[in-house]
């Protein structure tokens, strides 16, 4: 820790929760539905959704790429912060989750916003045209963020933001044994953004650690 900076606890997380905009009733029955569902609750938290709008909204952005879609939770938040004519394509692997979030999204405020693609991530990347997207968030399979970054380098344009979630690899960040096999992948991708030349970057203490990076 730097002299300037104050060690964050648990405390402060749930301050900063109870001090930002509350989620709204649409996404709190869509967590419930997909729990009901048997979609596993790991969806980004409310004041990190709130956060990512904050960085949409101050960045003009219109179009946005997301790997990993879950739910529609992220796609659903980062809509809201877009211009009516903005939009989110989504890209999910899982057809039980893509056909979740197709339905909510269509009874969203969204609706006409989001648009949820089924395939492998970079299956999908690999079509998207270059400099087409504002901003990019990475919320899917850790082992291939270097992957996804690669791609999102490509087809997001100079100055547009990428997003990646879980650089605190669900709480295991620092554990000698983590449980979770994507904790090491997790690590290797914060030593490489740290060191990739065409990003400013800075993980965010927010959620499980929000990596924000701007393409330069
Ligand atoms: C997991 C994945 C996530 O993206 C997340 O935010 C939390 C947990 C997981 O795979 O366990
Ligand atoms: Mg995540």
């Amino acid at each position: 820790m730097s002299d300037q900076s104050t060690a964050i606890t648990a405390e402060h997380f749930r301050y900063i929760a109870a001090h930002t905009t509350p989620e709204d009733d649409f996404l709190r029955a869509l967590k419930r539905a997909a729990t009901a569902a048997g979609i596993p609750s790991i969806w980004i938290a409310p004041e990190q959704a709130s956060f990512m709008q904050i960085l949409l909204r101050a960045s003009a952005a219109h179009d946005v790429v997301e790997v990993g879609t879950l739910a529609g939770y992220s796609a659903i938040a980062m809509a809201r912060a877009l211009p009516a004519s903005g939009k989110v394509r989504t890209i999910e692997l899982d057809p039980a989750r893509v056909a979740f979030a197709r339905e909510w999204v269509a009874r969203s405020d969204v609706a006409g916003k989001v648009e949820v693609i089924e395939g492998a991530g970079m299956d999908v990347l690999e079509g998207f045209a270059a400099d087409s997207a504002d901003a990019a968030f990475l919320d899917a399979d850790k082992a291939s963020y270097p992957l996804y970054l690669e791609e999102c380098l490509r087809i997001v344009k100079r100055g547009g933001l990428i997003l990646a979630d879980n650089a605190f690899a669900f709480g295991q960040l620092f554990d000698a044994s983590p449980t979770d096999r994507e904790v090491p992948a997790i690590r290797a991708f914060n030593e490489r953004i740290a060191k990739t030349e065409r990003l400013d970057g800075v993980i965010v203490p927010i959620g499980d650690g929000l990596w924000v990076g701007v393409k330069r």
